[in-house]
C-alpha cells in the first residue's frame, strides 16, 4: 500500500466508440481502434488515507490545489467505489490529478483521467504486479469512460465490442494492444479552436445516438472500415487509413447532428481546419482529420509533413493554438508524486 503516481495519455480514435449496449458499464454498441498519444497527458497520485471518505483534488501548475467541480467528484468517487468492491478492501483514498492539455475540450482527458485514475488507485493498492493488463483496461472501462479502456495501453490499440452474451460481455470487452508504438511512427497535430468545456457530454451523445436515422447504416458500414484500418496500421499505409479516418469522423459527427434531440459539436474554426487539411493535401501533405466529440481537429500525417501542417494550422485565424503531438508507449509509473 503506496502512493502511486501514474501519467497516462489521451487517446485519439480512428474507428469511434459511439453509442453503447450498456451506458453504466461502457459497453460499446461497436469495436473501436485509437492511437495512443504522448503529450497529451493526465496525471494523478493516489494514496490510501485512514479517513472515512475520499478526498478529490485539482493539482495546479504552480503547486497549488483546488476543489474540482462537484460532477467530477462524484464520477471519481463512483470509480473509486468499484475498484474499492473489486479488491475487496474498504479504504478511502486521496487523489490528486492534472492534465497538460484542456480539460472537456474533446481532446479525451475522460480518457486519460480515468485511465491514470485507475492504474494509481491500483497501485496504492499494492496491486498492480498481479493485474494483467486486460484487466486493467476492464477497470478503467468501470469508470463509463469507455475510451479509458484504450488509454492503459501503449501505441494502436483495438476494444472490441464483446458479444451480446451479458456475463461474458462484462469479464471480456477490454481492449488490446494491435501494435506498438515503434511499428509506426504517426503524428497527430491538434489544432485547437476552441478550449471551453463542450456543451453536451459524450455519455449524452452515446444515449441519443440509436435515435438518429442513419446510425443504423453507420453500424452495418463499421466492419469494411474496421478492415480497411486493420490493414492500414498493419502496412504502416496512411494513404489507406486517412480516407477512412476522415470518414469516420464526420460519420460520429453527422449521427450526433441527426441525433434528437441534435448535437452541433462544430464550431466555425472546426470547418476552417477541415478546409486547410484538404487544401494541404492538394499541395501534396499526406494529412487527414479527424475530431472526437468536440470541436478541436486531430490532423494525422507523417513526421515529414508534420511542420508543414502545424505551421499552417497554426497561422490560421481560428486556431487558438496547436498542440504537436503523436503515437506514444502508455502510461508511465512516476517516481515523483503530486502531494
Ligand atoms: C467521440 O464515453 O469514452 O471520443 O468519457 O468523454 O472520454 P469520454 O467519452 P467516452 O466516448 C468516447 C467518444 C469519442 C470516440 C472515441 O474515443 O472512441
Amino acid at each position: 500500500m503506496s502512493k502511486t503516481t501514474v501519467s497516462a495519455p489521451a487517446n485519439i480514435a480512428f474507428i469511434k466508440y459511439w453509442g453503447a449496449r450498456d451506458l453504466a458499464r461502457a459497453l460499446p454498441m461497436n469495436p473501436s481502434i485509437s492511437m495512443t498519444l504522448k503529450a497529451c497527458v493526465s496525471r494523478c497520485t493516489v494514496e490510501v488515507t485512514g479517513a472515512d471518505h475520499d478526498e478529490v483534488w485539482l493539482s495546479e501548475p504552480d503547486g497549488g490545489f483546488t476543489h474540482p467541480g462537484a460532477d467530477f467528484v462524484r464520477r471519481v468517487v463512483e470509480q473509486l467505489d468499484h475498484l474499492r468492491a473489486w479488491s475487496g478492501r474498504g479504504e478511502h483514498f486521496r487523489v490528486a490529478t492534472r492534465n497538460t492539455f484542456p480539460s472537456s475540450a474533446g481532446l479525451a482527458s475522460s480518457a486519460s483521467g480515468f485511465s491514470a485514475l485507475t492504474l494509481a488507485t491500483v497501485g496504492a493498492l499494492g496491486k498492480t504486479a498481479t493485474t494483467p493488463p486486460a484487466e486493467l483496461s476492464r477497470l478503467a472501462r468501470r469508470s463509463g469512460s469507455g475510451s479509458a479502456a484504450r488509454s492503459v495501453l501503449g501505441g494502436y490499440v483495438g476494444w472490441p465490442a464483446g458479444t451480446l452474451d451479458e456475463a461474458a460481455e462484462e469479464e471480456g470487452s477490454y481492449a488490446v494492444q494491435l501494435a506498438p508504438a515503434s511499428h509506426w511512427d504517426l503524428r497527430d497535430v491538434i489544432a485547437v479552436v476552441e478550449t471551453g468545456a463542450k456543451t453536451v457530454s459524450s455519455r449524452d451523445g452515446h444515449r441519443r445516438a440509436a435515435t438518429s436515422p442513419y446510425y443504423e447504416r453507420r453500424l452495418e458500414l463499421l466492419p469494411g472500415r474496421l478492415d480497411v484500418v486493420r490493414r492500414a496500421l498493419a502496412a504502416a499505409d496512411l494513404t489507406l487509413l486517412g480516407p477512412t479516418l476522415e470518414e469516420e469522423a464526420i460519420d460520429l459527427h453527422l449521427i450526433a447532428m441527426s441525433s434528437h434531440p441534435p448535437i452541433f459539436y462544430w464550431s466555425p474554426g472546426t470547418l476552417e481546419v477541415l478546409r486547410t487539411v484538404r487544401e494541404l493535401r492538394q499541395e501534396g501533405l499526406a494529412a487527414w482529420a479527424t475530431m472526437d466529440a468536440g470541436a478541436n481537429v486531430h490532423v494525422i500525417c507523417d513526421p515529414a509533413a508534420e511542420p508543414a501542417v502545424a505551421e499552417r494550422l497554426e497561422s490560421l485565424p481560428a486556431v487558438g493554438f496547436v498542440i504537436r503531438d503523436g503515437v506514444g508507449d502508455g502510461p508511465v509509473y512516476e517516481t515523483g508524486h503530486l502531494f
